[in-house]
């Protein structure tokens, strides 16, 4: 909590994870004042170079942008909440006969940390240095830890004649008892022919027939699913994010 006297002006969460300091959940309310964002954004920055960590990622509403430029931050992504109906009078079209979607299990974990490490290479939402992470950030996504699998409604995609590598996948949770989208991924070769939306309608006939009304996601702005869910339905829903980093001189 940032503290004025007695009242509070807003809050704020900084921690470290490995060589990297972070610094989200910023919140202030109007009393605190214009100078307040700048020095947060200072103060991160020296408790990061005495925690002798060598970035600074933080995660901060678009109103901030100001104080965190004129620190040198690099800008990464800017994501947005979105949010849909289930009820959807589009069809499922036909996939071409070589592709059969199934629900997806726990024997999959490693193949869809492949796909999603193909499916967001060279782009902004390449979160992991390594493989290792992508299955990592599936098995937190299957374990739970985001909020509750909901496994109905979470399928891949495979080729008729490769098992090995998977063509599609989409994972659905709750978040504060609401599904979310977690990583919509088609592998490179097996785009614009349908599957993305595929997958994505599946999901969402799926969560209405459970019962499920509305959906969310985030997303990354400008990467090509936005048009995909804008076609769906999902209209943008809260606040920008920015995702930038500062590299520390220590
Ligand atoms: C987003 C993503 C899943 C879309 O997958 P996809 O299978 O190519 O999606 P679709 O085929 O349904 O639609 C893609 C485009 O192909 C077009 N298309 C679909 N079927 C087609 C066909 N038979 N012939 C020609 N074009 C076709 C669609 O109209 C769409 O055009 P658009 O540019 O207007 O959106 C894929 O690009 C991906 O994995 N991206 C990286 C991961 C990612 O960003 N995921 C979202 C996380 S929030």
């Amino acid at each position: 909590m940032l503290w004025r006297d007695d009242t509070p002006v807003g809050r704020l969460r900084f921690y470290a994870n490995g060589d990297t300091a972070l610094l989200d959940g910023l919140v202030l309310l109007p009393e605190a004042g214009g100078s307040v964002a700048a020095q947060v954004v200072s103060e991160a920055l020296v408790r990061s170079a005495a925690l002798n960590k060598r970035h600074l990622n933080a995660t901060y509403p678009a109103a901030y942008i100001a104080s965190f430029a004129a620190a040198g931050f690099q800008e990464l992504r800017r994501r947005t909440g979105m949010i849909a109906s289930t009820q959807i009078s589009l069809p499922l079209s036909p996939l071409p006969s070589s592709l059969r979607v199934r629900q997806l299990s726990h024997d999959d974990i490693d193949q869809i940390g492949t796909l999603l490490q193909r499916a967001y290479s060279g782009g902004p939402d390449n979160l992991h240095p390594d493989l290792a992470g992508w299955r990592a950030e599936v098995r937190a996504i299957l374990d739970g830890r985001f909020g509750p699998i909901i496994p109905e409604c979470s399928f891949v995609a495979e080729h008729t004649l490769d098992h090995f590598h998977l063509a599609g996948s989409i994972m659905a949770h709750l978040e504060r008892n609401v599904p979310r989208i977690h990583h919509l991924a088609v592998a490179p070769s097996f785009r614009h022919v349908g599957l993305g939306q595929y997958l994505e309608l599946k999901t969402m006939q799926r969560l209405q027939e459970l019962g499920h009304s509305t959906v969310i996601l985030y997303v990354t702005l400008g990467v090509p699913a936005f048009n995909l869910y804008h076609r769906l339905g999902f209209i943008e829903a809260g606040p920008t994010y920015i995702e930038p980093e500062r590299k520390i001189n220590v």
